[in-house]
Parts: structure tokens; sequence; C-alpha cells
């Protein structure tokens, strides 16, 4: 089983994220994974243009999508739910992968500045209790935007926040105890936030990772993650540039909202 781990495409900020994306996705059509997970921040300023820019760039690879969503995607129009409805941890098999995804936002994203993440006692014990429920045997994934374990500040507005003690920049509150809670119930935590990839074994020895996707659009670049059956491999697939336009079919125009089982929406 082949998956792709996307995050951060900031659909919206530029015209370079909207191409980046686009050849992204012509290299993930090419190489027919199984599933792409997009771990948060997929549009830049919240605001439903964007997520609809975001729903045409990902037409080719329909059906094969898992989001989650940031805390950008918490701005403007506010695109959160689209992205993920109803409660914060969602549980589902994606073939031979057991796909945990989680919310990792609050209502204090609404706010620009405030990015840092949510996850409390109760969402701790949600998020143990949908990864046990996975099938034996099968690749256990957990999806969130924020990062659970500490990451180097990036640029100076992060350093200077976290200087003055502030969270915005800071790892979830309760994201080492999340991790040491997985240790045996989890082969892999995917998530986002951080613009430069990560990859980490927390507990050395032992199958679980923790990879930060890292913001695609940025990178031209995503990791596909290939389960062995007891763990997962690694690589890099760049973006291709892609063919001169063909006539769009009519199936290209209808796009499955991410998130929402089978529900095709006209974009
Ligand atoms: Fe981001």
């Amino acid at each position: 089983m082949k998956i792709a781990h996307l995050s951060d495409l900031h659909i919206g900020q530029n015209a370079a994220r909207v191409a980046a994306a686009r050849q992204l996705v012509e290299s993930l059509r090419v190489e027919d994974v199984d599933l792409v997970v997009v771990s948060g921040d997929v549009t830049h300023r919240g605001r439903w243009s964007e997520f609809w820019e975001f729903s045409r760039i990902m037409a080719p690879i329909v059906g094969k999508i898992v989001t989650v969503p940031g805390n950008h995607d918490r701005l403007g129009d506010d695109v959160g739910e689209a992205l993920m409805p109803g409660f914060r941890v969602h549980a589902r098999a994606h073939g031979a992968a057991w796909v945990v995804r989680f919310n990792s936002t609050g209502p204090h994203n609404r706010r620009w500045l405030d990015g840092h993440g949510l996850l409390t006692q109760g969402d701790v014990q949600d998020i143990e209790q949908a990864l046990r429920a996975g099938p034996r045997g099968a690749a256990r994934l957990l999806v969130m935007h924020h990062h659970p374990l500490p990451l180097p500040d990036e640029h100076v507005m992060e350093k200077l926040v976290t200087r003055l003690g502030w969270p915005n920049a800071r790892e979830l509150a309760r994201g080492p105890e999340l991790i040491e809670k997985l240790r045996f119930s989890c082969d892999a935590v995917l998530h986002g936030h951080r613009h430069v990839p990560a990859e980490t074994a927390p507990f050395p020895g032992e199958p679980l990772r923790v990879f930060n996707g890292g913001s695609s659009t940025e990178l031209l670049r995503c990791r596909i993650l290939r389960w062995t059956g007891g763990e997962f491999e690694s690589r890099w697939l760049e973006g291709r540039s892609i063919p001169e336009a063909s006539p769009r079919s009519a199936a290209a125009d209808l796009v499955e909202l991410p998130g929402a089982d089978g529900q095709l929406l006209p974009c």
C-alpha cells in the first residue's frame, strides 16, 4: 500500500503554491498511490474560494484524499468543517490502512497570531480508543495538523514568541503524553504545521514514526510511505511538469468533498 503525505499547501497565498500543488498531483496520478493524506493548512486564509481551488486541483486523484484542518483553514470563512466535518476524532479503513484523523485546531485559531493547536485529555483518550479499534494487521495511522513533539523554531517570529513564553509556536501541550500512549497502538503519525520536514523514531527499535510533512508546495515534493506489513518505509516524490492541457472530462467537474464519504459536489 502506497500512501502520499502532503501538508501546508497554503492554496491562495500566491500563484506558485497553486502551480506546485498541480505538479504534485500530476506526480501522484502517475505514481498511482492508494491514499493521499493532506495534514492541514490546505488554504492560506480559510476562504471558500481557496477551498474550491484546492478541490479543482485535486480532481485528478478524486476519491483518494483524506484531509484534516490546520490553523490557517480556520481563518476567514473557516473551512475547517468542510475538511473534516463533525467530531474531533474520526476513524476509517482505507484499504490496508486504519486511518484516525484528529482535528487539532481550536476556536482560538480564528485569530491569525494564535496558530497553536489544541489537544485535550478527552482528545487523547478518543485518539487512543480509535487507534485500538483498528483491524489486526492493518497499518495504523494518526493524521493531524499540529506537531506533537518539539521541533526547532523556523523564523524570527516563532523564536520571539517562544522566548516570551507564549504557546503560539510550541508543540501540542499534551503531545509528548499522546506519543507515549500511542507507543503500541500506532505505526505512524503524519502531521504538518512546521514547514521544514522532519522524521522521528521516538522509541528507538520500535516501529512508531512521527513524520512532519513540511510544506509540500514550498518543497515541491512529498513523502511516499509504503507499508511493508510491519513498518513504514519512506521516500520523497518530486512534483513533475504537467503535459499540455487535455479536454476536461465530465468526471473532472465532480469532486469528492474531502471527509464526506462518497459525497460528490460540483465545483
Ligand atoms: Fe502552514
